[in-house]
């Protein structure tokens, strides 16, 4: 199979099946020139780190509501977002959220960095979100791995590495799929395959654009991936 193939398959099923969030730019609205903004972006990773994108939904549309830009963020009081915040969970993003908009604010004259690299300064941006930012805002071709993403390449790889020694393999495999052209989609389509069809149970194989070459579907052992490490008694 060409290189290429494969990545071009499953932007062609975004295409057609993206899910339309708030905060995300559909392919029919980028080919009409509309960009993504990197404070929706960036302030939707967050919230999605711990939290499922059914209950996100809501406290985004009150964030961007109550402070639309991050320097109005940044300027708030730290206890009026900590009260917004209230029932996401783990404070400390919340912490994290108004250092990070303060840091963007004072030191970038409100523009966030367009680059892993310049990213990972911010308060609360680590390896994953720092990929994700980059390539859905700024069209980098960063390797974006989450849960999801994992669940697809150690499938369509069949690795048998347990998580999270496996992580480095996958993390190889995502950076020689992501293509140049439209590496934000590539791993929205990604995250997308994984929350709709390459279920933790019983997959939907039939209509994934991936099901050709994926090696725990020929064997039949989809539901094997990923492999974790047994957990250490304490
Ligand atoms: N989970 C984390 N980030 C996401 C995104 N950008 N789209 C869908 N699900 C996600």
């Amino acid at each position: 199979e060409a290189p290429g193939a494969r990545s071009g398959r499953l932007l062609e099923w975004y295409d057609r099946h993206a899910r339309a969030l708030p905060w995300r730019v559909l392919p029919a609205e980028r080919a009409a020139g509309k960009q993504a903004d990197p404070y929706h972006i960036w302030l939707s990773e967050v919230m999605l780190q711990q939290t499922t994108v059914a209950t996100v939904k809501a406290y985004y549309e009150k964030f961007l509501r109550l402070w639309p830009t991050v320097e109005a963020l940044a300027s708030a009081p730290a206890e009026t977002v900590m009260g917004a915040w209230a029932g996401l969970g783990y404070y400390a993003r919340a912490r994290n959220l108004h250092a990070c908009a303060k840091a963007v604010a004072a030191e970038h004259k409100g523009r966030f960095p367009a680059t892993e690299t310049g990213l990972r300064t911010l308060p609360g941006i680590g390896e994953y979100t720092a990929a994700a930012i980059a390539a859905i805002a700024f069209d980098v071709p960063a390797a974006v791995v989450d849960g999801n993403i994992e669940r697809v390449v150690t499938r369509l790889h069949a690795i048998d590495t347990p998580l999270p020694a496996g992580k480095a393999l996958v993390k190889a495999h995502v950076a020689g799929m992501t293509p140049s052209r439209r590496p934000g989609d590539f791993a929205q389509a990604m995250m997308d395959l994984g929350a709709t069809i390459c279920t933790p149970r019983r997959p939907a194989c039939v209509l994934c654009p991936l099901s050709e070459g994926c090696l725990a579907r020929i064997a039949g052992t989809m539901e094997l991936y990923p492999v974790k490490a047994a957990k250490k008694p304490k």
